[in-house]
């Protein structure tokens, strides 16, 4: 493909969302990327919050954490390029080690995975003795290395499920937690993270423990939002992630990970749907079904995935950075919690 052919295909899909004019600088960076892609033997893995010009040009594969986690258990290429947050590159590298994987930008964070260190989860586990672990994927190396199984948003409730009635503790994400407990019918406790208030926690009746971290991104959306959109626009079709909380998500038609959510616009006969995520997965939505009207509210960003460009993306294979490195002892461990998620289907 050259410069013009993949202009021509970003125009067609982006040509109502993003200005000509960027397209087309756009379209010389991707034809960059996809030569030094080829040149280094890479893999590009794109997550759905991508900016639009980045995700309709690059990636190999486009997908949530889930599915992207399983395009990395699955590659042969040198290189593994995420084009998303560090916590993503990192499972990537737990599951090939013996690959380069890089990650575009340098502080690619995540308020999920900066809400709960090694060391709570070590004295979570002294607090509740041989209760397992579950960790959202959401977190670092050393975290996913003190647990038993890791979920995303994609599968939670299955992972949840497979423990049948025993009690978990399921962390850092407590809007998450609460969600999949509404959703397999369990209770579920947030103690304090000071352990000398929780002196007198019984477990009777208690099916799931969790943890108080919040996403910064989808913490802010409102209930209010939803009924002021509604009153706006009343056929709209609302979309929420589970990160959000459970009122939220109560208040909405639907709720999955970002590729579910992207998968119920294109399954469901409505005209207008609401999509209460980053920002940038509505116009990724948008230029993929331009018979679908995707309102979003924009002022709400998530400020790390934002870091991510085809420039730096460029820059990334230009200069083999930001390499991504787990210590192998914590790596090994972390594995066995990435693997055994990849098993439950
Ligand atoms: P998904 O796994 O649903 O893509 O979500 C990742 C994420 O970080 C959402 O904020
Ligand atoms: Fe983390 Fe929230 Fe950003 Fe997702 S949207 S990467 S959970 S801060």
């Amino acid at each position: 493909m050259n410069v013009d052919q993949m202009y021509q295909t970003l125009k067609q899909k982006l040509g109502d969302i993003v200005p000509d004019a960027e397209l087309a600088i756009k379209a010389e960076v991707a034809i960059e990327v996809l030569r030094l892609k080829e040149e280094r033997n890479a893999v590009i893995l794109g997550h759905n919050y991508m900016e639009p010009a980045l995700f309709h040009s690059i990636p190999d594969f486009v997908g949530d954490s889930l599915g992207l986690s399983r395009r990395a258990a699955e590659t042969d290429k040198d290189v593994i390029v995420f084009c998303g947050v560090e916590f993503m590159a990192e499972t990537a590298k737990i599951l090939n080690p013996n690959k380069t994987v890089l990650v575009p930008a340098e502080r690619a964070g995540c308020s999920l995975a900066a809400s709960i260190t090694a060391e709570d989860v070590r004295q979570l586990k002294a607090r509740y003795p041989g209760v397992p672990v579950v960790t959202y994927i959401n977190t670092y190396a050393d975290v996913k290395a003190e647990c038993d199984v890791c979920c995303t948003s994609g599968n939670a409730a299955a992972v949840v499920n497979s423990f049948q009635d025993q009690t978990i503790i399921f962390l850092p994400d407590e809007y998450l937690a609460r969600n999949v407990a509404a959703e397999t019918g369990k209770h579920i406790i947030i103690p304090s993270r000071d352990p000398r208030m929780n002196t007198k926690d019984s477990l009777v009746d208690v099916q799931i423990i969790g943890w108080n971290g919040k996403c910064e991104v989808h913490e802010q959306f409102t209930v209010e939002d939803i009924e002021s959109i509604r009153a706006q626009f009343p056929d709209v079709v609302v979309l929420a992630h589970p990160e959000c909380s459970p009122e939220v998500v109560a208040a909405s038609d639907f709720s999955g990970s970002t590729t579910a959510m992207v998968k119920y616009v294109e399954d469901t006969k409505a005209p207008r749907f609401l999509l209460l995520t980053e920002c940038s997965m509505g116009d990724n939505v948008a230029g993929a079904l331009p018979d679908k009207e995707m309102l979003r509210l924009c002022s709400i960003r998530c400020p790390y995935m934002g870091m991510i460009t085809l420039e730096n993306t460029r820059d990334a294979l230009k200069y083999n950075q930001y390499v991504i490195e787990v210590p192998e002892d914590i790596r090994v461990r972390a594995e066995r919690s990435v693997q055994r998620m990849l098993e439950i289907r």
